[in-house]
């Protein structure tokens, strides 16, 4: 078991202006909540601070947010939270209708998301949704970059799961916000680069649980 660390516990402001900027458009949360149901209860894997499974909470559906850090819990939004990690969920057997993961665990290229998907599979009914949510790569946003930040689609396809290709933006309030966070990710490329948006290729990876 491993927690990967997240820069967030310890710059929680910049985490709010990430969270704020990735996606304005709201296009990933808006393609979550067509492929989850409608009704039950949803998983949110590394759910960060909260901020999608407490945008995909409705009357009819619970997501219940698993997070290992501590210092990224937000309990001020209204969902619940369960301290854990994704290769050992604290959950019985076909305990949830869906489950899906936005940009966590999951999003390492040298991370091997065996042991969490195995989990997934576990944790959630047959037939039910897993949906993984990570970068496509090829857009302005990644070529900040000196690494490779795309998905291993490669992997998920082998497993069953499509690609659906979402085009969304980073867009930022204001120039030092933008500066401050491509600054945190990219260093100096980062700084001379930052724009107030950038387009950004998201995979949303759609599986199906086969049962314990
Ligand atoms: C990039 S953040 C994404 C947070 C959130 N899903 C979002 O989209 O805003 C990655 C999150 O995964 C969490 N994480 C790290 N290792 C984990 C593990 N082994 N199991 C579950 N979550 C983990 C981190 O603490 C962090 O909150």
């Amino acid at each position: 078991m491993a927690v990967i660390p997240f820069y967030g516990s310890d710059e929680p402001d910049m985490f709010v202006i990430e969270r704020r900027a990735m996606d304005r458009e709201g296009l990933v949360i808006a393609a979550l909540d067509e492929n989850l149901p409608t009704t039950g209860t949803a998983l949110d894997v590394g759910a960060g601070d909260g901020f999608t499974a407490e945008r995909l909470t409705t009357r009819t559906r619970d997501v219940v947010a698993l997070e290992p850090a501590a210092r990224m819990i937000r309990r001020d939004r209204r969902i619940t939270w369960v301290q854990g990690e994704a290769e050992c969920l604290p959950f019985a057997d076909a305990s949830f209708d869906a489950a899906y993961a936005t940009w966590a665990y999951f999003f390492s290229r040298n991370w091997d998301p065996s042991p969490g998907l195995a989990e997934l599979h576990r944790v959630v009914r047959r037939d039910g949704p897993l949906l993984i949510v990570d970068n496509l790569g090829s857009d302005e946003f990644s070529t900040l970059s000196l690494n490779d930040l795309s998905a291993n689609t490669e992997f998920w396809n082998q497993r069953g799961f499509a690609c659906l290709a979402i085009d969304t933006h980073f867009e930022f309030e204001n120039m030092i916000e933008a500066t401050a966070l491509l600054k945190l990710f990219f260093g100096e490329t980062g700084v001379q680069r930052a724009a107030l948006r950038l387009s950004f290729r998201v995979g949303l990876f759609i599986g199906r649980s086969a049962g314990s």
